[in-house]
C-alpha cells in the first residue's frame, strides 16, 4: 500500500521500537503502516513523498489545520520565553478563562497534557467528592490508557456477555484484575440497562462517565433522551456525570457537546481540539466538586502548564472564538457525509451515517447502530476494503472503521469535490 521508504523505515523501526509505532493504534500491519514525512492544512506527505488528504487528523485534534500558521507563531513567540517553570504564568490563566467563557458547563478548570491524564484525574475528582469507587462506563467508550477505564472498548464484542449483565473484559493485559471490582460496563444508548444499574448500585457509584457521540467507536450518536437520562439519574443518586469531551470538544460546538445536547454534566474533559495538537488538555466543571482539589485531593504534574500546550491552546480557543471555524467546517462535512451517502445508495452499498459533520462514520451492511454490539456485525471488510483503495488514490481516512473522518477548516470545497469523485470510482470498483 506504501513505498518503498516506508517499508525499510518500518524495519528499522521495529528493531528499536515495539511495533515500531509509540502507539499500538498507528500500528496498521506489518508492511501497511504509514509513515509520515510532514503535513500542511488537510494534507499530509508520507515519506515516500505521496500526498494524502487526511481525515484522520491526527484522530481528531487538529481542528484548523496541520501546521497551522497563526497557532505556531503564537506557540514560537511564546516558548521563547522558555518553556516551563514549575510556576504560574498569566497565559495559563487566560486559558482557563477562555474554557470556562466557552463551556456552559465549567466553573473551574486544571490543566492536564492528555487527555488520559484528564479523565484519569476526572474521576479521582469524582471518587473525592462522593466518597464512592465504582465508575460506570459504556461498551466503545474509550477515556485513555489508564486502568480505571480501559474496559470493553474493543471488540470481539463476544467476550461482552448478556446486554442484560454485561461482563467487564479488560483491553489489556496488566490491568489488575481487582480493578473490575471498581466498574460497571453497560452498552450505549441501553436505557432500561442503565436504569436497572442505578437501581441497584447507584448509592456505590461515584462517577457515569461516557462520550456524548461514541468518538472510539464510530461516533454512534446518543438516542434522543440518553444523556439526559443520565444526568437525571446521576443527580438522584449523587453521582458524578463525567463527560468525556475529549473528542467532541471544540470541534460539534465551540461549547462542545453540552451546548450542543444542551447538558449540564457535573464534570468535563479536553483535549485534543483544544490546542489543534499541541500537547495540552482540560478537566474542569461546577466550582463546588473542582473546589476539592487541594482541599486533601491531589492533582498535578510537572508539564501541566507546558508553554507549547498553553500557546496553541491560547491561539486556537481566539481563532475558534473570532472565525467561523466551526461552522466552516459543518458546511464541508455535511456536504462530503451527503455526497458519500449518494454514491453508496447509487451504488447499492448499504451505509448507516453516524456522528456529526465535523466528526462522523458510516458503518456497511446493517440497518442501525446503537451501540458496539451493533456496530461489531457491520462488514468491516467492505469498509477496510473501500479505504485501501481510497488510501491508495491519496484520501486518507482511518483504516479502522470505529476512528470517524475528522474535517478541519483548511479543507477546501476543491477536496470535499476530489474525494467524493475517488468515492465513486472506487465504489463502483468493490461493486464489480
Ligand atoms: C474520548 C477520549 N477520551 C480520552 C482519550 C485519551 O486521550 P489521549 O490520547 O490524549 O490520552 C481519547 C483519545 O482518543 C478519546 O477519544
Amino acid at each position: 500500500m506504501f513505498g518503498p521508504k516506508t517499508q525499510s523505515l518500518q524495519k528499522r523501526a521495529q528493531k528499536v521500537i515495539p511495533l515500531g509505532v509509540n502507539s499500538n493504534f498507528r500500528f496498521w500491519g506489518d508492511e501497511i503502516t504509514p509513515y509520515v514525512e510532514k503535513a500542511k492544512g488537510g494534507y499530509l506527505w508520507d515519506v515516500d513523498g505521496r500526498e494524502y488528504i487526511d481525515y484522520r487528523m491526527a484522530f481528531g485534534p487538529i481542528i484548523l489545520g496541520h501546521a497551522y500558521d497563526e497557532v505556531d507563531q503564537k506557540v514560537i513567540e511564546e516558548i521563547q520565553k522558555g518553556i516551563l517553570f514549575a510556576m504560574t504564568g498569566e497565559l495559563e490563566v487566560a486559558v482557563a478563562e477562555m474554557i470556562v467563557d466557552m463551556s456552559p458547563a465549567i466553573d473551574m478548570v486544571r490543566m492536564a497534557c492528555s487527555g488520559t491524564e484528564a479523565t484519569m484525574h476526572a474521576i479521582r475528582v469524582a471518587r473525592a467528592y462522593t466518597g464512592r469507587d465504582i465508575i460506570v462506563k459504556f461498551e466503545g467508550n474509550y477515556h485513555g490508557m489508564h486502568d480505571h477505564t480501559l474496559w470493553s472498548t474493543y471488540a470481539p464484542v463476544e467476550a461482552y456477555g448478556n446486554r442484560r449483565s454485561p461482563i467487564p473484559v479488560a483491553a489489556s493485559s496488566g490491568i489488575p484484575t481487582a480493578m473490575r471490582d471498581f466498574i460497571i460496563v453497560l452498552p450505549f444508548n441501553d436505557f432500561d440497562g442503565f436504569d436497572r444499574v442505578m437501581k441497584s448500585h447507584g448509592e456505590q457509584i461515584a462517577a457515569v462517565i461516557t462520550e456524548p457521540c461514541q468518538g472510539n467507536c464510530a461516533a454512534i450518536n446518543p438516542q434522543p433522551g440518553f444523556l439526559e437520562l443520565i444526568r437525571q439519574r446521576t443527580e438522584e443518586h449523587g453521582c458524578v456525570f463525567i463527560l468525556d469531551e475529549v473528542k467532541t470538544g471544540f470541534r460539534i460546538a465551540n461549547g462542545g457537546a453540552q451546548e450542543y445536547y444542551g447538558i449540564t454534566p457535573d464534570l468535563v474533559t479536553y483535549a485534543k481540539s483544544l490546542g489543534n495538537g499541541y500537547p495540552v488538555a482540560a478537566f474542569g466543571g461546577k466550582r463546588e466538586i473542582m473546589s476539592i482539589i487541594g482541599q486533601g485531593v491531589s492533582q498535578g504534574g510537572t508539564y501541566t502548564n507546558n508553554k507549547p500546550g498553553i500557546a496553541g491552546a491560547y491561539a486556537t480557543l481566539n481563532i475558534l472564538k473570532s472565525q467561523p471555524v466551526l461552522k466552516t467546517i459543518e458546511k464541508r462535512g455535511q456536504r462530503l457525509m451527503d455526497g458519500l451517502k449518494e454514491i453508496f445508495e447509487e451504488n447499492d452499498i448499504q451505509a448507516v451515517f453516524t456522528g456529526y459533520p465535523a466528526m462522523f462514520s458510516f458503518s456497511f451492511g446493517i440497518d442501525a447502530v446503537t451501540c458496539q454490539r451493533d456496530w461489531a456485525v457491520s462488514d468491516h471488510d467492505l469498509y477496510i476494503e473501500l479505504t485501501d483503495k481510497a488510501i491508495a488514490r491519496g484520501i486518507m481516512p482511518d483504516r479502522d472503521a470505529r476512528e470517524p473522518w475528522f474535517l478541519c477548516y483548511e479543507h477546501t470545497d476543491a477536496d470535499i469535490d476530489r474525494t467524493l469523485q475517488i468515492y465513486a470510482e472506487i465504489a463502483k470498483e468493490v461493486k464489480k
